[in-house]
């Protein structure tokens, strides 16, 4: 039985649709069926309407309460039977419970090479911000497990690339975003191998 999938994005979904393509052309045991998003108007969202992939759309304006939010996460992931997630690119946090629910069953993608920016406040080009204001020459991207412990999760693929020529955050953010769509398909295609 193919894997039932879901990514959990809320941005431009870069590495939503690269995952989307290179899972459905390299075979493997798996498929996107549910995009769910906090933000209607991402790009994220327009390339799953186009493609047919099932969205779900959780925030506090359709929502009224946290608790409410948690329940439709909860039955939205029942109702397509999913049994893994992937966070890429997702600005919520997701609730412990779900945590558990879904135990050593979330991957998150991460631009930097964790521990190293990671944690309360690194998340997006802050990341970036930091690396370039602390003269790295060195950057990457990680897929990690999602625990309760924010960023800290075990990581299951990393990658290093060279950032000593570039001139500023957003060539750092280009050049790790490369390495996020190498590493993110390699490590569901790494999860779907153990199941
Ligand atoms: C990526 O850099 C991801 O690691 C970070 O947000 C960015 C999302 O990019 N958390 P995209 O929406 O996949 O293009």
């Amino acid at each position: 039985m193919p894997i039932n999938i879901a990514v959990f994005a809320s941005g431009a979904g870069s590495n939503f649709i690269n995952l989307f393509n290179k899972i459905a052309s390299n075979n493997l045991n798996g498929s996107i069926v549910l995009l769910v998003s906090n933000n209607p108007n991402s790009g994220a969202v327009k390339f799953a309407k186009n493609n047919d992939i099932c969205i779900k759309i959780i925030n506090k304006f359709r929502y009224k309460d946290k608790a409410t939010i948690n329940k439709e996460y909860k039955s939205s992931l029942k109702e397509n039977k999913i049994n893994l997630i992937l966070l890429a690119g997702f600005m919520k946090k997701i609730p412990v419970d779900l945590i558990k629910i879904y135990r050593n069953k979330i991957l998150n993608i991460h631009p930097s090479l964790l521990p190293d920016y990671g944690g309360k406040g690194f998340f997006g080009m802050n990341v970036h911000h930091a690396v370039f204001n602390a003269n790295e020459k060195i950057s990457g991207a990680t897929v990690h497990y999602v625990n309760k412990d924010y960023d800290r999760g075990p990581i299951l693929i990393q990658k290093k690339v060279e950032i000593q020529n570039c001139k500023g955050p957003n060539e750092i953010a280009k050049k790790v975003l490369e390495i996020e769509h190498e590493i993110f398909p390699k490590a569901v295609q790494i999860f779907l191998n153990k199941m």
